[in-house]
């Protein structure tokens, strides 16, 4: 019997990435999505559409994990990554980054509760943002802090059970709306100063998701910008 995996934010990008990486290993993939599912059909692959900024969609996706069986593995990868600016109202601003990078995964956690595999593994993608003040992404870095702190109040609770880690990725690929002089400011600030790919995301979620003495850890795969000089956060696009 094959191992099952729920990846978050699955539709397309890195999750789509994620979910396509663990279907060819031989998992049984639970893909959410929300807006786009791009995945195509697989005899492996059960997708489940729910908006995570949504309380009453997460309650309802929720509801549905335990009947699709036991989990050996879940990767809260879902994110929304909007602007500070771009809010019209600042309470409903938060609560979005609040609902799908906390609740949504506290949900989600609590509900698997009774059907982890031995020696299951929880990842969560948080941000190397999670740790440096961004006064123009303020609700996100704060709502990616506290997945980060989540994850960890996990590990303790469901030690023996579940290891629970979490990456840190960097400039893993632009968005499509990321401009040639933004892109050119962002790697000038990391050490490795190239688009580091998901495939550095896929090997660092493969280790964690098999290294039985990791648990609690917060593990940045960022090509070095945390370390790197990066004072100037005055950008402009
Ligand atoms: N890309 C980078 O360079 C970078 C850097 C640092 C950290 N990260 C983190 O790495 C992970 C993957 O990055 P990415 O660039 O692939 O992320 P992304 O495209 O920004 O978002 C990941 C997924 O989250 C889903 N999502 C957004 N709002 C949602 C909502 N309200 N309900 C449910 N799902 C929602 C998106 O689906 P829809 O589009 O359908 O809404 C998307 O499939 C994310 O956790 C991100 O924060 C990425």
């Amino acid at each position: 019997m094959s191992k099952r995996i729920l990846i978050t934010g699955a539709g397309r990008r890195l999750g789509k990435v994620l979910a396509e990486h663990y279907l060819a290993q031989g998992w049984q993939v639970v893909a959410h999505y929300n807006s786009a599912n791009e995945l195509v059909a697989h005899p492996a692959l059960t997708c489940l559409q729910a908006n995570l900024a949504d309380s009453e969609d997460i309650r309802q996706l929720a509801l549905k994990l335990p009947a699709l069986g036991n989990f050996a593995a879940v990767i809260h990868n879902a994110s929304c990554f909007v602007p500070d600016a771009a809010a019209s109202d600042l309470i409903a601003h938060h609560e979005m980054h609040q609902r799908v990078h906390v609740l949504a995964p506290a949900m989600i956690t609590e509900a698997l509760s009774s059907v982890w595999n031995p020696a299951a593994s929880m990842v969560c993608i948080s941000d190397i943002y999670a740790d440096i003040p961004n006064q123009r992404f303020s609700a996100y870095c704060a709502a990616k802090a506290g997945l980060q702190n989540f994850a960890l109040s996990m590990a303790q609770r469901l030690a023996g059970r579940v290891r629970v880690n979490v990456i840190q990725p960097g400039p893993i690929q632009f968005l499509p709306e990321h401009d040639e002089a933004y892109r050119k400011k962002v790697l000038s600030q990391s050490l490795i100063g190239e688009e580091l790919g998901y495939g550095a995301i896929v090997r660092a979620c493969d280790y964690l998701l098999q290294a039985e003495a990791v648990t609690g850890s917060v593990m940045r795969v960022d090509g070095g910008r945390f370390v790197a000089n990066r004072y100037d956060q005055t950008f402009t696009s």
